[in-house]
Order: C-alpha cells, then sequence, then structure tokens
C-alpha cells in the first residue's frame, strides 16, 4: 500500500529559531492570530512551514506542522514532555489533578485505574442508555420545526453523560451543570486571551460567578460520591463512577473522594462537549453536503430497516463511520493540543529546551493538501478505500495518539453513531435561512451562535 509521504519543509523560521534572537519575528502573524485564531495558525504554517517560532501575547510558541515531528512528540519522544501549562492553566480549577492534566506516576495510576471501566464489552454496555436518550429527544420533535441543533447535541450528549457517569436523571441539576461548564470554559479562555492576568481571587463580577459555579458543580459531585460511599458496595449501581469507585490497585489501594471528583469532573466535561460539538458539526456537513446525507440514508435504512442501531452492527456501516471520521477531519472538537518540553530533546534537527511550549493543530494538519486531497471538502468517500493506514502517523489525530490518546475515543464513536443514526432516520436538519456557522475555537471547536436548523420529517 502506498503511504502519503513528504518531505519536511523548513522555510522561514529557520534562522530565528532558537538558538536564535528572542524578539517577535512574527508580529503580523500574531495580530491575526488574536483577530482569527484558526486562520492565522493556518497562515503561519503555510507561510513559514513545517516547524516555526512565533510570539503570541508575548509569550513564545513552537508550531509544528509536520506528522513526523507531531509523532515524535506524541509517540516516540512523549516522555520528554508534559502538558503545557497553558492546558493546566485553562483547566485546573474545574479538573483538579483529573486524567487530562495529571503527570507522571499518579497519571499512570489513575489511567491504569480508570482504563477497565473504557473496554469495549464495558462501553457497549452504555449502548441502551444512549439509545434510550436519543429516542426520547428525537421522539418530542416535530417536522417544521425551527430549533438550535448546537443546543440540543449539547443537552442531549449532556443527558447521557449524566445517566452513563453518575446513573440519575438530575433533571434540574444536570441543566445547571451545562450552563456552568459552558460559562467555565469561556471563562477560561478569557482571562487567558487578556493582555493582563487579573488574580482569580479579586473580587470581579466574573471571578465571583466562577466560584459560584465552581462550588456549584463540585458539591453536586461530591454529593453524589458521598451518597454512594453511605450505600456501601450495594453493586445497585453500573455506571463509570460505581466503576471508578470500585477500581482498586494492585496494592489494594482505591481513589479518594477528591480524586473521584477529579476525575469524574474530567470524564463529564471531556466525555460531553466534545462529543456535542462533533455531532453539531456534522448535522451541519450533513445539511450543506445533500448527496452524502443521501448515501447515509440509504446505508442506514439498508442495514437497519426498522429497528434501532445496536453497538453489533457498527461494523456493518461503514459509511456512518467514514463521515464520522470525516467530520472529525473537517471539524475537529480537540483543534489544538500543546505540550511543554520537560527535558532537553531534537525535534525536527532542533534542540527543544526544558519549558518550551510546543503546539500543533488538528484544525491545521486535517486540511493539509500534502495529505488530503481536495482538503477542504466534505468527502466521506476519501476514508473508504482504506486511507486511514497509508496515512503517516501525525496526520489524522482527532483523539491525540499515543499513551495520552482519549481514554473515551470508544465511547465518543459509539455515542456519535447511536445519535446521528437514530436522528438521522426520523429528519432531515437544514439550515435555517440566513443562517451563518462560524467556527469557534473554545476550549473545543464550537459553531459561535450554535445551529439554527429546522426539522423536514423523514417519510
Ligand atoms: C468526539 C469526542 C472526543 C474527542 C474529539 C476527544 C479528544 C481528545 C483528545 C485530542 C485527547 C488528548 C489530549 C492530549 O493529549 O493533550 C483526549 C484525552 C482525553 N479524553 Fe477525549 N475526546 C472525545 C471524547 C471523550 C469522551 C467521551 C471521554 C470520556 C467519557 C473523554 C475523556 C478523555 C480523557 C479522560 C482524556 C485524557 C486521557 C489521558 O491523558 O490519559 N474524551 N480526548
Amino acid at each position: 500500500m502506498e503511504r502519503v509521504e513528504t518531505q519536511l519543509n523548513v522555510t522561514a523560521g529557520r534562522n530565528q529559531f532558537p538558538p536564535g534572537p528572542k524578539g517577535l519575528p512574527f508580529v503580523g502573524m500574531a495580530m491575526t492570530l488574536r483577530r482569527d485564531p484558526l486562520e492565522g495558525i493556518r497562515q503561519i504554517a503555510r507561510e513559514y512551514g513545517d516547524i516555526v517560532r512565533f510570539h503570541v501575547m508575548m509569550q513564545e510558541r513552537i508550531l509544528l506542522n509536520h506528522p513526523d515531528l507531531i509523532n515524535q512528540v506524541l509517540v516516540i519522544q512523549h516522555n520528554k514532555f508534559h502538558k503545557s501549562e497553558l492546558t493546566r492553566r485553562i483547566t485546573v480549577r474545574m479538573l483538579g489533578q483529573g486524567l487530562l492534566i495529571s503527570e507522571g506516576e499518579f497519571w499512570r495510576r489513575q489511567r491504569r485505574l480508570a482504563q477497565p471501566a473504557f473496554h469495549r464489552g464495558r462501553i457497549n454496555d452504555y449502548a441502551s442508555t444512549m439509545l434510550e436518550i436519543a429516542k426520547a429527544r428525537v421522539g418530542g420533535w416535530r417536522d417544521g420545526e425551527a430549533r438550535n441543533i448546537g443546543q440540543e447535541m449539547t443537552s442531549l450528549t449532556l443527558d447521557i453523560a449524566v445517566r452513563t457517569l453518575f446513573g440519575t436523571t438530575l433533571p434540574e441539576e444536570a441543566h445547571g451543570v451545562g450552563q456552568a461548564m459552558t460559562f467555565l470554559m469561556r471563562y477560561s479562555l478569557r482571562r487567558q486571551r487578556l493582555p493582563f492576568r487579573i488574580p482569580e481571587n479579586w473580587p470581579t463580577p466574573s471571578n465571583r460567578r466562577a466560584n459560584r459555579e465552581l462550588e456549584f458543580i463540585g458539591s453536586l459531585v461530591y454529593r453524589i460520591i458521598s451518597e454512594r460511599q453511605a450505600e456501601g458496595n450495594s453493586g445497585r449501581h453500573n455506571d463509570l463512577l460505581a466503576l471508578l469507585m470500585g477500581a482498586m490497585d494492585e496494592d489494594g489501594t482505591q481513589m479518594t473522594p477528591q480524586q473521584l471528583h477529579d476525575e469524574a469532573m474530567t470524564l463529564f466535561l471531556a466525555g460531553h462537549e466534545t462529543t456535542a460539538q462533533m455531532l453539531s458539526w456534522t448535522w451541519f456537513a450533513l445539511s450543506q453536503n445533500p448527496q452524502v446525507e443521501a448515501r447515509l440514508h440509504e446505508e442506514l435504512d439498508g442495514v437497519l430497516g426498522r429497528r434501532p442501531i445496536a453497538a453489533a452492527d457498527f461494523p456493518r456501516l461503514p459509511y456512518l463511520q467514514a463521515v464520522m471520521n470525516e467530520v472529525l477531519r473537517l471539524y475537529p472538537p480537540a483543534y489544538i493540543m500543546a505540550r511543554e518540553v520537560i527535558e532537553p530533546c531534537e525535534v525536527g534537527g532542533y534542540t527543544m529546551r526544558p519549558k518550551a511550549t510546543i503546539i500543533f493543530s488538528q484544525w491545521v494538519m486535517q486540511r493539509d493538501p500534502r495529505f488530503f486531497d481536495d482538503p477542504e471538502a466534505f468527502r466521506p468517500e476519501r476514508w473508504l478505500d482504506g486511507l486511514i493506514d497509508r496515512l503517516p502517523a501525525g496526520a489524522y489525530f482527532p483523539f491525540g495518539d499515543g499513551p495520552r490518546r482519549c481514554i473515551g475515543q470508544g465511547f465518543a464513536l459509539l455515542e456519535a453513531a447511536i445519535v446521528i443514526a437514530t436522528l438521522a432516520r426520523r429528519f432531515r436538519f437544514r439550515l435555517a435561512s440566513g443562517a451563518e456557522i462560524i467556527p469557534e475555537p473554545l476550549v473545543t471547536l464550537r459553531p459561535r451562535h450554535g445551529i439554527p436548523m429546522t426539522l423536514h420529517a423523514r417519510s
């Protein structure tokens, strides 16, 4: 099989790379980055090559734009890097020492403890919950109705996250949790983008609200944990939290309430927000590509007939999988990743010094014409002839790669497949007239004003 490969392309930036002069080599780029981060970062990649250093907000970043370099960081030399200070700063107040940001031996232990909860057999147990929630949701929808699909997908995946994680519906509070999480994400990112960081303990209105929201979610999660502990190991619960609470390390130790809280918050945030965005972008992409939508409907109708989708159908739905791959390529919910160098190492022929921040972007790489023909087009067909095996590692990484690859990948793909199959059977979704859909790079890649759509019942 022929592999897609290119030579490393280093143009400008070579001379300015470490140990080059300090300063602001690409000020113009930094301005574009602030105005339009998604376009800005692609422009840097286009104009300056596969490895480039630039400054944004007086902070140095090294951007990698080649799969081999990304693979060096995520896989081959992964132990020379930590999650970046930037990632930690944005999420630490929400997620504490959860899997997403913990490091070293502590992370390894937590990952070991959490991993069994994500084995295929376990995940498939959640399929019926996912299906039930998706069916209930679509059951309340009517032909001709207008709905903001972005909000619908957020609330749908939130319901699924609450039920699979905590096994309970908590309707009122779950709604509040969604709003709190959205606020906290915007708040963290806004703080990050301010030229001067206002201390978190200053009583500004947004700091006060952030504290209230954190307190609200934290106390809810602790309450559920302590209720469970009071019940003892009753075996009554079959959800992710029960698995985390029952997980025992080789030395017989279990997670403390604080660790359970941090992991539950992490799974909650990482689990529902990313999948919601994947689903929102799916409906948008299908509405813009009716021939893809028709082929998807044909496959779903042919394989499933009138019965609901089950986890075992997955292998018989290659076009659905191709649609999901293509959505994750063009609209990756995790659109950028960052690492901090902790040990001197060499990447792309350059010495990386400790504390340097390295970034690379799914948004940029997965639209790179060297690896994807007609990269801006939504063409699920490209995945049907084994492209995934021909691509070099590091060219397509919607779930990251290496030891820190997303623990919830199987869970997310199962959930997305179930939701897409269940909703697509009942409706076509069409963009409301005049709606302009703008990708907004927050913690995840979101449609800025959601996706206003009209529902058309399928006969
Ligand atoms: C479409 C949906 C999803 C996408 C695109 C996605 C993407 C990612 C990416 C790119 C990473 C790696 C981050 C890094 O290395 O810096 C990651 C890690 C992680 N994801 Fe996901 N994710 C999704 C769904 C989920 C779900 C459903 C869960 C849990 C139920 C989850 C839990 C996590 C956790 C805990 C980590 C940290 C793993 C570790 O470092 O050990 N994700 N995810």
